[in-house]
């Protein structure tokens, strides 16, 4: 029988140990830098709500985030993601409450600054959780996106954290153009050399942000997002912006949401070799493997998830499930 078999056909041979296993999967370890946390913060700074649509999700006001911060720090955590949440201050149609000093992520930028030396600190830039209208840019009296008015906006929203203290700005707006914009307001501040640009550069317009648009109130009124994300079937479209992203400077790409869109990231990764690839494991793919849980079997389902995500060529991955994470890793 063995006759029969070619030597080189036989597989097993190589990976029938725990340690040549791992030597046959390179680089899709996951470690601490490998996870960034996506941190909702109020504006009352002794708040605490649970996000009911995401198990184990809360917002915070800064006085409760620092401590629950602590304990993930100590535990390993690198970087984090923050989100900010208005109800008192004024939603507009300029967004002007993104950036106005009263913000809770510009208030909060140099406490968290100051408790965490080491932590990096990604914002999130976008106009929706603050406009009357719920879109992420600006409107013409029409309602289309008001193109210059939207990017001109974002590049001050993203000045406005970096100079607030954030290492990282990452606009997830969409708008044509607005790296260039960001990263031309930060060379004009000298910032260019301590603040770095995460582009979410190939981000769909999916129906798996629901549980975030709950969380943070930024549905749109009217209408939807589809002439400015992108449409989910376009690996064409989703090239054409890395490689816009790329000629304007992004330091870092993104492909959101992660699961379905793990061709994309191969894509992507492929496209732009040298440059870290982020991956934005949604809400809704968070609401979806959260519910794995009841065969226990959410944390071997989970490292496997992003196991792939690291095959398909992602450096980091953007996760709400980042405490679980880090407790996972720390034990083996
Ligand atoms: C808004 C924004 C969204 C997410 C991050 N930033 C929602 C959207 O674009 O509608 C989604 C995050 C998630 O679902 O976890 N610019
Ligand atoms: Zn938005």
């Amino acid at each position: 029988m063995s006759l029969f078999l070619k030597p080189e056909h036989i597989l097993q041979g190589g990976y029938f140990n725990a340690t040549l296993r791992k030597l046959q999967e390179p680089n899709t370890s996951i470690e601490p830098h490998n996870i960034m946390y996506p941190v909702f913060l109020l504006e009352e700074e002794d708040a605490i709500q649970a996000v009911t649509s995401m198990p184990n999700v809360y917002r915070y006001g800064i006085n409760r985030l620092i401590p629950a911060l602590e304990e993930l720090v100590r535990k390993g955590l690198k970087s984090i993601l923050i989100f900010g949440i208005v109800t008192a201050l004024p939603k507009g149609p300029e967004g002007k409450s993104a950036d106005s000093p009263e913000n809770p992520v510009v208030k909060a930028l140099p406490k968290i600054r100051a408790a965490f030396p080491d932590l990096l600190i990604a914002c999130d830039v976008c106009l929706c959780p603050y406009t009357s209208h719920g879109h992420c840019g600006v409107l013409t009296d029409s309602g289309a996106i008001d193109h210059a008015a939207s990017v001109k906006r974002i590049a001050e929203v993203a000045l406005a954290y970096a100079k607030a203290g954030a290492h990282v700005v990452a606009p997830s707006d969409m708008m044509d153009n607005r790296i260039k914009a960001i990263k031309d307001a930060l060379v004009a501040n000298r910032l260019e050399n301590q603040v770095s640009v995460l582009s979410y550069s190939c981000k769909f317009a999916s129906s798996m942000y629901g549980p975030f648009r709950d969380t943070m109130k930024s549905s749109p009124m009217e209408g939807d997002r589809k002439c400015y994300q992108l449409p989910p079937g376009s690996a064409h479209l989703a090239a054409r912006a890395a490689a816009r992203d790329v000629a304007e400077g992004a330091d870092f790409l993104m492909v959101k949401p992660g699961l379905p869109y793990l061709d994309i990231v191969r894509q992507t990764k492929d496209q732009f070799p040298h440059h870290p690839l982020f991956i934005y494991q949604v809400s809704g793919e968070y609401a979806m493997l959260s519910r794995s849980n009841d065969s226990g079997e959410l944390e071997t389902t989970l490292m496997e998830v992003l196991k792939c995500m690291r095959r398909a060529g992602a450096d980091c991955i953007i996760t709400y499930f980042a405490p679980l994470v880090l407790s996972i890793i720390s034990k083996n």
